[in-house]
């Protein structure tokens, strides 16, 4: 099919074994998905079967994608269960999309505009406190009463978790300026912080594909000050001016109505084309370790999250998008001297 090359070298071998695992399942999937297709009976005599062909292949890149991604995804737990998600995401140093936070909740239906029910289920209240509310899984070690009383923190987290954008209304083409992200709560250890183009789960861009230009570092204030060690991980070499961060030492607590403060400041470039170009903050946070019933001490991993790190607890929020307008700075009018 000429999609897959095979692999040379000592890893060869061990790698063409999951190549064609990944292969076989993913041609069982586009058999399934391909018998289940709606689509009337005479439709697919009416293609002539070149294209069938093209088109199988095309779901079929599609799942080869998604498997691999599948894989990889699942090797990183079983691998490195410290580096996993609860905890953040001490590896990704990139620009990074709200879509990867696949298992996260959102707080806001609007985060999910267009995708129908999707959105509905997306909400915190039906796919993360559903599953508390039934004592599904993990959550059947609390009372009823308990687990009631677990969703009314698990809002309060919610509540006090924010984030703001403080940027300039107007920059000249080209200019560098500084935007400051500030956020409050999320449960820690660990906050995620990134510059977006929209407020929306799966069709968010790194603002960087907007032409937003991050220079340098992101400055990562900290509860306690200014944090580098996450930052300076990443080689400098490759550049530090992602618009992805984490931000360490966050400890919030619901019963202690106590919540972490943080904030970033970027430095960006504007684009050089004049124009009204949005910016967005996006807020990746945890819940479940800011409440003690649903904290559960790991002796090498610090607290997790009672719903585990498959579970429903993380969230993506978003700021209010900012409109900055590019266009040059009105030089004044030079003031008439008088005669
Ligand atoms: C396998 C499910 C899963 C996926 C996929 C996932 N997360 Fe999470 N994430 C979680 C859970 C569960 C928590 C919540 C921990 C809690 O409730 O305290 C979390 C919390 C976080 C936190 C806060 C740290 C913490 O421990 O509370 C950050 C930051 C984060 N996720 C970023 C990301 C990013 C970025 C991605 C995409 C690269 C991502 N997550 C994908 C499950 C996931």
């Amino acid at each position: 099919m000429g999609l897959v090359r095979p692999l040379r070298g000592p890893e060869a071998g061990r790698s063409a074994e999951i190549v064609i695992d990944v292969l076989s399942s993913g041609s069982r999937w586009a058999d399934q998905e391909h018998a289940k297709r709606p689509a009337g009976p005479h439709a697919d005599l009416l293609l002539k079967d070149s294209e069938m062909a093209r088109r199988r292949s095309g779901r079929f890149l599609t799942h080869l994608i998604l498997s691999t991604a599948a894989v990889g995804f699942l090797a990183s737990f079983v691998a490195g269960g410290a580096s996993a998600y609860p905890g953040g995401t001490p590896d990704y140093q990139t620009d990074v999309g709200p879509f990867c936070a696949g298992c996260h909740s959102s707080t806001a239906k609007e985060d999910l505009s267009g995708l129908g029910e999707r959105a509905t289920a997306e909400l915190a209240t039906n796919k993360h406190y559903a599953a508390i509310r039934s004592g599904a899984g993990k959550y059947a070690e609390l009372s009823e009463t308990d687990r009631a009383r677990l969703i009314e923190m698990l809002s309060a987290v919610d509540r006090n978790s924010t984030i703001v954008l403080e940027f300039p209304a107007q920059v000249a083409p080209g200019e560098t300026f500084q935007v400051t992200v500030k956020v409050t709560g999320g449960a820690g250890p660990t906050v995620g912080v990134g510059l977006v183009d929209r407020p929306h789960r799966f069709f968010a861009r790194p603002a960087s594909a907007l032409g937003w230009k991050v220079v340098g570092a992101p400055t990562i204030i900290g509860p306690k000050g200014p944090q580098r060690n996450w930052i300076e991980r990443r080689p400098e070499r490759k550049g530090r001016n992602v618009t992805f961060v984490n931000v360490e030492e966050i400890r919030s607590s619901a019963e202690d109505d106590k919540w972490s403060r943080a904030k970033i400041i970027y430095t960006l470039k504007a684009p050089s084309a004049v124009g009204d170009y949005p910016l967005v903050g996006a807020y990746f946070y945890g819940t479940e370790t800011a409440v003690g019933l649903s904290t559960r001490m790991d002796p090498e991993r610090g607290p997790q999250p009672l719903g585990g790190v498959l579970g429903r607890s993380g969230r993506v929020k978003f700021s209010e998008t900012a409109i900055i307008s590019v266009k040059p700075h009105e030089t004044p009018p030079v003031a008439e001297i008088a005669p």
